[in-house]
């Protein structure tokens, strides 16, 4: 007999990868479906394939040479929260979570994502994700960092982008990389760039000014009459007052939640991330660690020292293999009450590759 009955010419690794792209449907279809339902009532959902005609706005992938792993738009449609086909169920004070017929490895996947795609206006997320070396650098001193990670993590990264409404890195990345910031390798809309240049100094032939593929908006303090100057076409500049240091990080997370950005992604680099932290904007914080020794670098978090150890942040976390890298998934909101994610049960060594 030709072909396969229920799969079974597919091997494990086809399997998985079926049943991961299956959660990365189900991640992202979940992340844009809220504010199209009641979020204060508990409610199951299912994942169904929506029309072409019933998708006008699908984003047509850029970069041909670039596979785009699922070509076919798809949406959540709601059932019973006790239906027996939902694959994932609403909880008003949690978010999003499995339903028990999903499968172990859409699981995993799903774990990482969840936390994202629940973002509500009420419950807005600000996740921050840094790709650093076992010595803690995430480029060398030229700024090369192309890649400290895996391929593994650069999807990851790119579902992060999916998954957000916005994205903000700082000048130095922007000056360095000249990044695109977009959702190339997945399917998934590209978020909005917000690019960190308090002084106006990028110029605006770099690929985030120029490529019309998402809008940017670049911030700059306030008082310098930067507003006055010319914009790139595909730009627009907010301005922000100057706090003690650097730019009020609050004010700009007030501006982005006003303009309904509830998934903000801040990619970078250390500098970035690390003003943040210190601000306490971040909600999650994902370290991909690559077995790299940089030895000398620009660095992934600095904040201020503190003299003892107890008064350290030592972080409520869930550890993933992500291809040849640690990815640490940090939470850094007050723990919502027990069974959070680290076990005390767990062994004191395991072996997780
Ligand atoms: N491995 C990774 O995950 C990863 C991710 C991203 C980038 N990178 C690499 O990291 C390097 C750049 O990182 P970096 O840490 O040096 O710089 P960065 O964080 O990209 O940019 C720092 C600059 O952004 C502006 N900025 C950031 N926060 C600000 C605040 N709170 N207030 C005012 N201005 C603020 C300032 O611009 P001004 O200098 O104009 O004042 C600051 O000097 C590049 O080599 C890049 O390739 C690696």
């Amino acid at each position: 007999m030709d072909g396969a009955v229920n799969g079974a010419d597919r091997t494990p690794s086809q399997a998985a990868s079926n049943a991961e792209q299956r959660a990365w449907s189900l991640a992202y279809a979940a992340a844009k479906a809220i504010g199209s339902f009641d979020t204060d009532r508990p409610a199951g959902f299912r994942l169904g394939h929506l029309e072409p005609t019933e998708f006008p706005e699908r984003r047509e992938c850029p970069r041909p040479e670039f596979p785009v792993s699922a070509q076919r738009p798809e949406r959540l449609q709601a059932v019973g929260p006790g239906d027996p086909r939902a694959d994932l169920l609403w909880h008003p004070a949690r978010g999003w979570e499995c339903a028990s017929r999903t499968e172990d490895a859409a699981r995993t996947l799903l774990d990482l994502y969840l936390p994202i795609s629940s973002a509500t206006q009420a419950r807005p997320v600000t996740v921050a994700h840094l790709g650093q070396s076992l010595d803690g650098f995430i480029a060398t001193p030229s700024g090369d960092s192309s890649y400290v990670t895996g391929p593994e993590n650069i999807l990851h990264l790119h579902r992060l982008r999916a998954l957000c409404d916005a994205v903000v890195v700082g000048a130095g990345t922007v000056s360095a990389d000249n990044p695109q910031l977009t959702t190339r390798l997945v399917s998934g809309s590209n978020p909005v760039r917000v690019i960190l240049d308090p002084a106006c100094r990028l110029p605006p032939g770099l690929t985030v000014f120029s490529d019309r593929q998402a809008e940017t908006l670049r911030v700059c303090a306030a008082g310098n009459g930067f507003a006055r100057r010319a914009l790139a076409a595909g730009e627009s500049l907010l301005e922000l007052a100057a706090a003690p240091v650097g730019l009020d990080l609050a004010e700009l997370m007030r501006a982005l939640r006003a303009r309904g950005y509830h998934r903000v992604l801040i990619e970078g680099g250390g500098v970035t991330v690390s003003s943040f932290l210190q601000a306490n904007l971040i909600d999650r914080l994902h370290i991909a660690i690559a077995p790299v020794l940089i030895g000398e670098g620009r660095p992934a978090v600095r904040l201020p020292p503190r003299l003892r150890l107890q008064d350290c942040l030592r972080l409520r976390h869930r550890v993933y293999r992500s291809g040849g890298d640690i990815l640490f998934d940090c939470d850094l909101r007050p723990p919502a009450g027990a069974g959070a994610d680290n076990d005390p049960d767990q062994a004191s060594l395991q072996r997780i590759l």
